[in-house]
């Protein structure tokens, strides 16, 4: 799939920095956003050497003023549209809160970055990507995570990255389904995806999945994917997964 535009969230490190390589690898053109992109010098780096194809844009999710000017910066450069949004920034949560323990505050934090923020994303983004008309299909990937699966937290008292966290994704996995119902007449294809544990600053070094790995699959998923697919929700590797 060459000749694409996508805008990436959280750009500055782990799955997010790895989509920009693997995207631009492809001879594709990516906006890598990132809230303090000088604070990342490998993005620094990329961009400098793939001028054409990377080019860095500050957007903080929680800050709507940063997604207003990001967008405006976006349709400068990009004046025929976009092809594809991921919504990838996310962070994770403390865990040693239990559901019995776990404050108010980690829940706004949490829930205002991974669900309010990929929520104020895309609808900000929404006009970029219809600009490509109704003939082209447009696509955009909400980063999930199998612990917003209520069906994986069966008989579990929570796992990973504490209750905040899943009950984040698990509501960004509902945004997913409305997103896709509000857009399917207008060829679009909208799906929440887990990108396995991976090892990154979120998913620990022991994590079993490289952001390589990962992001080749999600990639990959996002080059077949069907219209069936949308409001969905996928493992890395493509398969179903259960809400
Ligand atoms: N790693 C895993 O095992 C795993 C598993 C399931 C799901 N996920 C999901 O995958 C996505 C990426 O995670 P990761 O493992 O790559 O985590 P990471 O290494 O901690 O990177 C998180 C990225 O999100 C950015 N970010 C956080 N809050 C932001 C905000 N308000 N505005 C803009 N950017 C923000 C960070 O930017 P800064 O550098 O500025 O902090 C960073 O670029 C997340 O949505 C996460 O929930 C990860």
């Amino acid at each position: 799939m060459t000749g694409k535009t996508y805008v990436v969230t959280g750009a500055s490190r782990g799955i997010g920095l790895e989509f920009v390589k693997q995207i631009i690898s492809e001879g594709d053109i990516v906006f890598a956003c990132a809230r303090n992109v000088s604070s990342s010098k490998e993005l620094v780096d990329l961009a400098a050497k793939n001028k054409n194809n990377v080019i860095p844009i500050v957007l903080d999710t929680t800050k709507l003023d940063t997604i207003h000017s990001a967008v405006l910066e976006v349709a400068e450069k990009a004046p025929d549209g976009i092809d594809i949004l991921i919504n990838n920034a996310g962070i994770g949560s403390t865990l040693d809160y239990n559901i019995e323990t776990v404050p108010q505050e980690e829940f706004t934090k949490v829930i205002n970055t991974n669900l309010i923020g990929t929520s104020n994303v895309t609808q900000q983004f929404i006009p970029l990507l219809r600009k490509r008309g109704e003939q082209e299909l447009k696509k955009i990937v909400n980063i999930s995570s199998i612990i917003g699966s209520i069906t994986a937290m069966d008989g579990s008292r929570g796992s990973g990255q504490g209750p905040a966290y899943g009950i984040s994704k698990t509501a960004l996995n509902m945004l997913t389904r409305l997103t896709a119902n509000h857009l399917r007449s207008e060829n679009f294809i909208v799906f929440s995806i887990h990108p396995g544990w991976v090892s990154t600053d979120l998913g620990g070094a022991s994590a079993p999945v490289t952001s390589q790995e990962s992001v080749r699959g999600i990639l990959n998923k996002i080059q077949q994917c069907q219209p069936t697919d949308s409001g969905e929700f996928f493992g890395f590797t493509g398969a179903s997964l259960e809400w």
